[in-house]
């Protein structure tokens, strides 16, 4: 098939939004535990936390980071983290039925994110724990000295608050699997209350509060309606959520997974819009994507949260939970869900792939050995790393797939980022059809003369092609094909592939 597309710098929606790079780090099975932090791995820092992940971390090109869950901080107790290592308790986590040790707390996360150079997004509980605990825990970590609890993060060898501005008001409260789940109103009332609470302490920090878990949540949209008629003046942001897999081995949706992502981006936008224009305000609630990724939840049954399944085995420390590895289409399916992300910089304020290491995740390490980079990684650290000025979108004819859940989409989903300042252009692209290649002809007249940087392909022509702890580059970036003519560029897109397209004024 061939295609034509036109990008012009009048096409803006807005700057890129860094924060669309986010990360998330969970208690839960491996993530912390043997994943960023293990004091026996011969590569630890002098606090416990491995050198080899920080590198790949680095190297990942994350921005944000959403710490302590997800499930988990419906059940946590953030006291439990903090001061003399050896004194802190072991307790039983619910949400993940294992041993937390709570050897990784608030200050050691926080003091390994300004290592590593990633913005903290702390959640509080509002599970089995409310306001009080909620306002003590923002004094202990942004306090100043001289009062209760931002003197005991003095005493635990902390003087500076930490000064964490992105806090998540609970984690999916409309979930049946949340300890403490909540009805709407139940939820809403709490998170204005601590919303309010917290804006108090300090009118500048940017709150979320809990959209929906997922667009299947039979309150989807009412839910997000009712919390933000309650939350509308104290919150800045509401969570979306979203997991995807071949549903029923259906593959051919499952690569245009990135079309839900936008309808449910634009579905959450205008519930948001909704509720200003009753209330005939101009203030703009834009969108915390706080977890996003591919999840096998079919194949961990045992570990099916929409399900509430968390079978009652033996509790144990750092179990090895949804430890997915993830395939040359899976990268594909990532890389086009950053480009919808990227499409709407100017209503996503914050995005975080769920989840960092081993869980569901971009890197994956041996206890005590190697640590490698998954088929995922290679999208995600390309866009953070070229992303770059204001994103553009593309006009024309992207062609068509007909696929049995989302219907026609088109087969190219495209969008571009160009830097006025060096000049810069990049077009980020995905081939959504599993058989079909593109000829795709890219209209660039308006930015004169340009010269062809890179072009950078994910895929692979056996699509579960995987990356491994023997095989660790099977699936890595490799030279696309396209020519740059006058005013133009033809790439040739294969089917299951997602591009990086670097171009420079000459
Ligand atoms: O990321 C894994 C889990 O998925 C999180 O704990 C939860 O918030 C979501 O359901």
């Amino acid at each position: 098939m061939t295609v034509t597309s036109t990008i012009d710098p009048a096409f803006s929606v807005g700057p890129v939004n860094p924060w669309l790079f986010g990360t998330f780090v969970e208690h839960l099975g491996r993530c912390v535990y043997t994943g960023i932090y293990e004091p026996t791995h011969p590569s630890a820092d002098e606090d416990g936390f491995r050198g080899d992940v920080a590198a790949l971390v680095r190297e990942l090109g994350a921005t944000v980071v959403r710490y302590p869950g997800g499930n988990f901080v419906s059940n946590y107790r953030w006291e439990d983290g903090v001061g003399l290592r050896e004194s802190r308790p072991r307790v039983l986590d619910l949400a993940w039925r294992s041993v937390e040790t709570n050897q990784v707390g608030t200050d050691d996360f926080l003091a390994w994110c300004a290592r590593v150079g990633l913005e903290p997004m702390l959640a509080v509980n509002l599970g089995n724990r409310g306001l009080a605990e909620a306002v003590d825990y923002l004094e202990y970590v942004n306090g100043n000295p001289g009062t209760r609890y931002a003197d005991q993060r003095v005493s635990n060898g902390h003087a500076k608050p930490w000064g964490v501005r992105l806090w998540c008001l609970g984690n999916e409260m409309d979930g049946p699997w949340q300890i403490g789940h909540k009805t709407p109103v139940e939820y809403a009332r709490l998170a204005q209350e601590v919303a309010h609470a917290f804006k108090a302490f300090d009118p500048d920090l940017q709150l979320v509060a809990c959209g929906s878990s997922n667009t299947t949540m039979p309150t989807f949209g009412e839910w997000e309606r009712i919390v933000l008629e309650h939350c509308f003046d104290d919150v800045d942001l509401i969570s979306a959520h979203v997991y995807y897999e071949p549903v029923g081995g259906d593959e051919v949706s499952f690569v245009a997974a990135s079309a839900h992502m936008d309808r449910y981006i634009r579905d959450v936008v205008a519930t948001a819009d909704h509720v200003a224009a009753k209330r005939h305000s101009s203030k703009r609630i834009n969108i915390s994507f706080d977890e996003w990724n591919i999840w096998f939840a079919a194949r961990h049954a045992e570990n099916r949260h929409a399900e509430n399944k968390v079978e009652h085995t033996e509790a144990s420390e750092a179990p090895a939970l949804i430890q997915d590895v993830y395939t040359a289409l899976d990268a594909v399916v990532v890389g086009s869900l950053l480009i919808t992300l990227l499409r709407h910089t100017d209503r996503v304020g914050v995005a975080c792939q769920a989840q960092l290491v081993n869980a569901i995740a971009p890197i994956l390490t041996i206890p005590g050995g190697a640590a490698w980079r998954q088929t995922i990684f290679h999208p995600f650290a390309l866009t953070a790393k070229y992303a770059r000025g204001t994103v553009l979108t593309l006009a024309g004819d992207h062609g068509q797939v007909d696929t049995p859940a989302y219907g026609p989409v088109e087969q190219v989903w495209a969008v571009a980022t160009h830097d006025a300042q060096s000049g810069e252009l990049t077009v980020f692209a995905a081939n959504r059809s599993l058989t079909d290649p593109a000829s795709w002809t890219v209209r660039l007249g308006s930015f004169g003369e340009l010269r062809l940087v890179e072009h950078l392909v994910i895929g692979d022509e056996d699509h579960n092609a995987v990356n491994s702890e023997d095989v660790p580059d099977r699936v890595v970036p490799l030279a696309g094909v396209s020519t740059l003519a006058d005013d133009h560029v033809t790439v040739t897109l294969p089917p299951a592939s997602w591009h990086c397209i670097r171009l420079a004024s000459r």
